[in-house]
């Protein structure tokens, strides 16, 4: 990363929004922006509070935020459906016939779903669950492809006040076991199987083989999608058909508290168990509702694309639940960007007219190695504003982006955030604030971001240090699912009633924030994030595996790449062979994500004399291939020299 970093302090370009699209924006200058944060942050129930009036509560809330640091609650009091608000609240003003989702399946199947069609899914779905006895705060684990149906599977849930937790569908079955444990769900939805590169993914057989050690789900209900062979087991699985045929779509959405836990997504952290975080409903409502309208600019007539999948929180937050809440009409695609070919995007794009595309700097860096001539040739010109997540884009992306797809007349809007923030906290407002390549720019409304140093002291421009948020924000993580511990220790304790974000940033002169990357020993793999822990103890767990440690190098598509240093057990011999067994072993018990890049045998590895891994030199190695910092506490010289061959 030490390239981009360089690049990042060079830059100087600046992009000042374009008249024209100011004109139109809901928020037209940086003054106005600046005077609407400055009220965020000085009286943030009054500016929440308007902006949740925007809504529709079934009762309103006694207090809109009580803050028990580390503890937070928006809303207390209130009840509400969020689903009220992502489907009935259109119907009701008229807007039904307006089309919510215009769905592509990767073999180029084709749905239009109106606000009154997704309604009528979504209460038809929440029958059935019903109907099978799955009530408010069961949680449900939701394994699907990326079809209209993983959005009516999420919004059923929430209809009913079950906890819905979706798990990635690039997932393997260990990881949908670990998640059904920790979780304790007692359902499952999922697929027979989805689309990926031409290929059927086995989602259901994924499923079987996760229950084979869980017995605590009931009921398994499973969408037809790609006709493949499938075992249902009796009394437990059903099809989703059948039992959306044996209910009405009478299902009046239920009041619960704002507080309601509304779902479950795990993410990775520095130690081997991935995260339950858990967010809860009236405040991640508000927040991804204002997020979207204000750093999308959501108008009636946009079109808009978000290309995440819904395993992750960009798909939950900008795909289930933001645009909906705001009543936008919006392209949902099933399978891989490059299937046929890197043009596909692009022929949406034109075909669809859509306005408004979002999505991560790993894809544009592969656009642009896939060459121009994907691009050409199609019309882009609906196009009124680009994002990015996920990763810090380097500046030669940005420019591509800006130039090649926006036609230097789009915004980009570079948005930082989090699984554990639920909405979008550090972004350009498109309309008001000049934007240059590589800064997430300013904090959103309500955001109270700063660099702290190790004390807990705030930095002055230009300085490195860790990016904290000083105050809670309604679309905050309310704590780690069934361990609160963690939630404490993970976040909060650094510094204290302030949240750590675990990232490593630095403010410029003009007071934009540029994210430079994770302190913790959590990698950023085409804008995932992955624990090195975790594919250490998946490495461990392999017969011939005496002891692993993973590093990220620098990549110039993935962001970082997966590389693994591994001593083998005596007598066991190591080969190419070996080191294929180890990878596709990682991919069987993470998902092909986790895979390493690079293997790397050694017979030992670098440590401390208190036994301690030096990942350091480690990185160092991958990096340079070499070691020039400090090795006064390594314990095996013989270690590192090995190494360095
Ligand atoms: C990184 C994704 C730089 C960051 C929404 C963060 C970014 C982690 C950006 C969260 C960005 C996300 N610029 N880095 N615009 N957006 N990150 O939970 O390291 O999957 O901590 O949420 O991604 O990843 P997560």
């Amino acid at each position: 990363m030490s390239d981009n970093i360089e690049s990042h302090l060079q830059e100087n370009r600046t992009f000042a929004p374009p008249a024209a699209f100011s004109e139109k924006a809901r928020i037209k200058s940086i003054e106005q922006y600046e005077e609407m944060y400055r009220e965020s942050i000085d009286d943030p129930d009054t500016f929440w509070a308007r902006e949740a009036n925007e809504l529709k509560w079934q009762q309103p809330w006694d207090s809109v935020c009580i803050w028990n640091p580390p503890h937070a609650e928006w809303f207390t009091g209130a009840k509400v459906n969020i689903t009220e608000n992502c489907l009935d609240r259109h119907l009701e003003n008229g807007n039904g016939d307006k089309t919510a989702l215009l769905w592509e399946g990767e073999p180029g199947d084709k749905r239009s779903i109106s606000y009154r069609e997704l309604h009528h899914e979504v209460c038809l779905f929440a029958n059935a669950l019903k109907n099978n006895g799955i009530t408010s705060g069961d949680r449900v684990l939701i394994y699907m492809p990326m079809v209209a149906e993983a959005v009516i599977a999420m919004l059923a849930c929430a209809r009913i006040g079950a906890v819905h937790s979706v798990v990635f569908g690039g997932f393997s079955a260990d990881s949908i076991k670990d998640r059904l444990e920790d979780s304790q769900a007692v359902a499952v939805i999922t697929a027979d199987g989805g689309w990926r590169r031409g290929k059927i993914v086995p989602l259901k057989a994924n499923v079987d083989e996760a229950l084979a050690s869980y017995d605590g789900v009931k009921n398994v209900f499973v969408l037809k999608r790609c006709e493949n062979d499938v075992t249902m087991t009796d009394g437990r699985d059903m099809w989703w058909e059948d039992e959306t045929a044996k209910v009405d779509a009478n299902c009046p959405p239920v009041a619960l508290d704002a507080e309601h836990p509304l779902f479950i997504l795990y993410t990775s952290g520095s130690t081997g168990k991935p995260k339950g975080i858990l967010h809860t409903t009236g405040g991640y409502m508000v927040g991804t509702y204002a997020t979207c309208k204000y750093i999308f600019d959501m108008q009636p007539d946009d079109v808009y694309w978000c290309t995440a999948d819904v395993g992750w929180i960009t798909g939950h937050s900008y795909i289930a639940y933001g645009p909906l809440l705001n009543g936008c009409t919006q392209v949902i695609y099933e399978g891989a960007p490059n299937h046929p070919d890197f043009s596909r995007f692009w022929q949406m794009v034109e075909e669809y007219k859509v306005s408004i595309f979002y999505t991560a700097p790993t894809a544009i860096r592969a656009f642009i190695k896939a060459g121009d001539q994907f691009v050409d040739g199609y019309d882009l010109s609906s196009l009124r504003l680009l994002g990015t997540v996920g990763e810090p884009i380097n500046p030669e992306a940005w420019m591509w982006y800006y130039n090649k797809i926006g036609g230097g007349k789009c915004p980009i809007v570079d948005t930082w955030w989090q699984t554990e923030t639920g909405a979008i906290m550090i972004s350009p407002i498109p309309g008001a604030v000049p934007i240059k390549p590589g800064t997430a720019t300013r904090p959103f409304f309500g955001v109270d971001a700063a660099i702290f140093d190790e004390t807990g002291q705030p930095v002055g421009p230009n300085e490195g240090g860790k990016l904290v948020i000083r105050k809670p924000w309604p679309s905050m993580l309310r704590t780690i699912y069934n361990d609160d511990q963690r939630f404490k220790d993970t976040y909060w304790s650094e510094y204290e009633g302030v949240y750590l974000a675990g990232d490593g940033a630095r403010t410029d002169s003009d007071g934009n924030f540029w994210i430079v990357g994770r302190l913790d020993d959590v990698l950023n793999v085409s804008g995932h994030r992955l624990g090195t822990a975790e594919v250490e103890s998946a490495l461990v767990a392999h017969p011939a595996v005496a002891e692993a440690a993973v590093v990220g190098r620098p990549d110039d598509l993935k962001g970082q790449a997966v590389v693994a240093f591994v001593t083998v057990k005596t007598g066991i011999e190591t080969s190419d062979d070996l080191a294929k067994e180890l990878r596709n072993h990682v991919g069987k018990s993470i998902g092909a994500i986790a895979k390493p890049d690079d293997i790397k045998f050694a017979s030992t590895l670098p440590k401390t004399r208190s036994g301690k891994i030096m990942r350091r030199l480690l990185k160092e190695i991958c990096a340079t291939g070499k070691i020039s910092g400090d090795t006064t506490t390594l314990e095996d010289f013989t270690a590192i020299a090995a190494l360095q061959k």
